[in-house]
């Protein structure tokens, strides 16, 4: 195994089985709101401390992009951390949230980890080697367009303002879909694509860190990822489309007339 997943996955673990024990604590936790339905408790900050942590002491000059305590560092070695992707469900004590890691180097995704405390599911990739649960070999799923699919979305519960446009993508998709799921978690929507539990992923505004592990999990899946029209740009445009082949092509498609001023890839 490639040494950085392994320092990768060593830092999951440490902060997922954190977080795994913290479940018991949850009514005595401070719950801060950083914005509209946005909250964050110390469980956050400690499990983002004791990633960072881990991997600083084995990589002290790498760079750091997180969630909770923002970026550090110029070197071309960037860690992308969600310390605690799903706060909501964890405040609910709604047992679907995970630790998501990803390493890029001159911003090429290399590494990446999404590790699901309540289950203990690790998902994880290097580039080029393919993608893993738990060490298996995992494949996204094969349906050739929506009909019929099981897909994953995001509510824009943080952005409200996304509600018209996501209302519209929701009514046309669900028409034509199996069924949708709503899990609250979009690493580990991604890191379910990857495994082929879910057909196919889209959600409206999210952050890099709460893409970036999945999104390469996905492609080392045999997957496909892209922002709203197709192209490469979802880390800055916060838009994600993710599934097999055919059904990234049709789901791209089926996205552009609900396309407003505000969300255009
Ligand atoms: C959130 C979750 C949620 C998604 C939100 C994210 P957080 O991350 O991934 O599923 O719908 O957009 O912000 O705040 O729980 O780390
Ligand atoms: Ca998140
Ligand atoms: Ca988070």
């Amino acid at each position: 195994m490639q040494p950085m997943l392994n320092i990768a996955i060593r830092a999951a673990h440490a902060a997922g089985d954190y977080i795994s024990r913290q479940v018991n604590n949850i009514p005595n936790l401070e719950i801060e709101s950083k914005d509209t339905n946005d909250f964050v408790t110390q469980v956050d900050r400690n499990a983002e401390h004791k990633i960072i942590e881990t991997l600083l002491k084995a990589y002290p000059d790498h760079s750091i992009l997180a969630e909770e305590s923002g970026a550090q560092g110029d070197s071309e070695y960037q860690w992308i951390i969600d310390p605690l992707d799903g706060t909501t469900n964890f405040l609910h004590g709604f047992p679907h949230f995970a630790v998501s890691i990803a390493l890029a180097h001159k911003g090429r995704l290399e590494q990446a980890v999404i590790y699901d405390p309540m289950k203990q599911e690790l998902f994880s990739a290097s580039r080029g080697d393919g993608a893993t649960l738990n060490n298996r070999r995992i494949r996204v799923t094969k349906p050739v367009n929506i009909k019929g699919a099981l897909l994953g979305t995001g509510f824009p519960f943080k952005q409200k303002q996304h509600l018209p446009a996501f209302q519209s993508m929701f009514a046309d998709f669900f028409g034509q879909a199996g069924d949708i799921r709503r899990a609250g978690s979009a690493a580990l929507d991604l890191a379910y694509v990857a495994a082929g539990r879910l057909d196919a992923f889209w959600e409206i505004g999210l952050q890099p860190w709460d893409m970036a592990a999945g999104s390469l999990i996905i492609r080392e899946a045999g997957g496909l990822v892209g922002d709203f029209s197709g192209n490469e740009n979802f880390l800055e445009t916060g838009n994600i489309v993710a599934g097999n082949p055919k059904i990234f092509a049709d789901l791209t498609r089926k996205l552009q007339p609900h396309l407003t001023e505000s969300i255009k890839a």
